[in-house]
């Protein structure tokens, strides 16, 4: 993970969010590579879920709700974490997660191993974060910023059926930030406050549950196999009766070997129809699908696959971190799936000099009007392909002196390191072919 943590920072995918004043706990930004490579997961998670399919449809729907919503969902009364107090070092732990934990004066023992600590009993806390609302602090004005993405498709449920003409089964996909106020962080992106989701609530006829369920079970793992995660390093494990969430009659997580050890990348639940019910004995709504045709009517169920993009960045990260050697000289790659690589191809001209910049500059502007390209002519060319290697580019294009004889330039991949001579005419669709193509992590083995 330090090595992770260490290349992000170098390399600007991730910061620590307010540094310069001492950092917030958990909190982190994302710099240039980072948000390119975010965008890219945001991307291939849209692509999976309303272009390759057309019976799920796109929502972005508000970060503060009406605060009835989160009474009505559960969150308000059961959304919790135990927490315990150590009155000798004053540092707060999640008692279900005190053997991960340190103790604060003796880091090498968990809270409560040594004669000092002297910890609280656990007691409930709640995980939203709650603001005001309007002008003046009273009552009624309390709202939270929500901890889900998920309520704000329920409560557009009506709405979707009405102007989307679709019945169960249907989708209703989301993207964005979640916030909880989490007591045990650390683990770098892996548990944030303010973080990212991706999630789908695919509303089906109540006997088709279990079959959907499934289905989604396996969409979900191809997905991210398919964008390079080495499936040995990932699982599906279902959970336990007393684990499940209050909404939940059934959850498998999808599971990813992280440095910290196998943990949740995604869960996959069947929520019944909990969500629809409890919104409508709050709201006063129907929020029931009604066949016009046969009459007939049922609240649907809910499957919902709910992803996380920050952890999926962290996986991807992990996944493709490599280091091997050139030349004898020791060499840090990211082996990314192109179409998540933050930039696809760099431009780089051998010497800066006798005309090269001028034509490297003019295969990057072709480039640059297809895919994320980059142009970089400052140091050594072994340097320039390193630091491409870092942040995972998979080809890089070198404009030397024959460029400017014939019009060719050299492609050298960055798991292969083959190099191939191209013509400059055929360059963009042959880039664009080997994005498009299949491709399988060279770490597999
Ligand atoms: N709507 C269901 C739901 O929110 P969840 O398992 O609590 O389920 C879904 O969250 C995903 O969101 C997780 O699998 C994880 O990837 C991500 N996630 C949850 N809490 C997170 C946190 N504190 N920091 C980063 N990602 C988080």
């Amino acid at each position: 993970m330090d090595k992770i943590v260490s290349l992000a920072k170098r390399r600007g995918f991730v910061f620590p969010s307010s540094e310069i004043y001492g950092g917030l706990g958990s909190s982190y930004d994302y710099g240039h590579y980072g948000v390119l490579l975010k965008n890219n997961v945001r991307d291939a998670w849209w692509k999976a879920m309303l272009q390759e399919r057309d019976d799920i449809l796109a929502l972005d729907s508000a970060i503060i709700q009406h605060p009835r919503t989160w009474e009505a969902s559960g969150h308000l009364a059961g959304f919790t974490d135990p927490l315990v107090d150590c009155r000798t070092c004053k540092l707060r732990f999640r008692e279900d997660h005190i053997a991960q934990s340190a103790c604060g004066r003796k880091p090498s023992k968990h809270p409560g191993e040594t004669p000092d600590c002297d910890l609280t009993a656990a007691r409930d806390f709640n995980l939203m974060f709650q603001t005001t609302i309007g002008a003046v602090q009273e009552e009624g004005s309390t709202v939270y910023l929500r901890p889900e993405t998920a309520q704000g498709i329920f409560l557009n449920f009506k709405n979707y059926l009405q102007f989307g003409r679709k019945k169960p089964p249907f989708g209703i996909a989301q993207i964005g930030k979640s916030f909880r106020n989490e007591i045990t962080t650390g683990n770098f992106i892996f548990r944030m406050r303010e973080f990212e989701q991706m999630e789908m609530e695919f509303f089906v006829p109540p006997d088709e549950a279990e079959r959907w369920f499934e289905h989604w079970l396996e969409q979900r793992v191809n997905w991210w196999t398919g964008l390079g995660l080495r499936p040995d390093h990932l699982r599906l494990r279902p959970h336990d009766p007393d684990e499940l969430s209050h909404y939940s009659r059934a959850t498998s997580d999808v599971e990813y070997l992280f440095p910290i050890g196998w943990s949740e990348l995604e869960g996959i639940a069947n929520r019944g129809n909990f969500d629809l019910t409890q919104h409508a004995q709050f709201s006063g709504q129907k929020l029931e699908y009604v066949d016009t045709a046969t009459g007939e009517r049922y609240i649907p169920y809910v499957i919902e696959p709910a992803a996380g993009v920050d952890r999926a960045m962290l996986a991807f990260m992990v996944d493709a971190y490599d280091e091997d050697e050139i030349g004898g000289e020791p060499r840090t790659v990211l082996r990314l799936h192109p179409a998540l690589a933050p930039v696809k191809v760099a431009v780089l001209p051998l010497v800066r000099k006798d005309g090269q910049p001028e034509l490297a500059r003019e295969v990057y502007l072709e480039l640059s009007d297809r895919m994320q390209a980059e142009y970089d002519e400052g140091g050594a060319i072994g340097r320039r392909y390193r630091r491409q290697d870092e942040i995972g580019t998979p080809w890089a294009v070198t404009v030397d002196h024959q460029s400017l004889e014939d019009r060719t330039v050299t492609v050298r991949d960055r798991d292969s390191l083959a190099q191939e001579r191209v013509a400059i005419g055929e360059l963009a669709d042959l880039l664009e072919r080997r994005l498009r193509g299949d491709w399988r992590s060279p770490k597999l083995v």
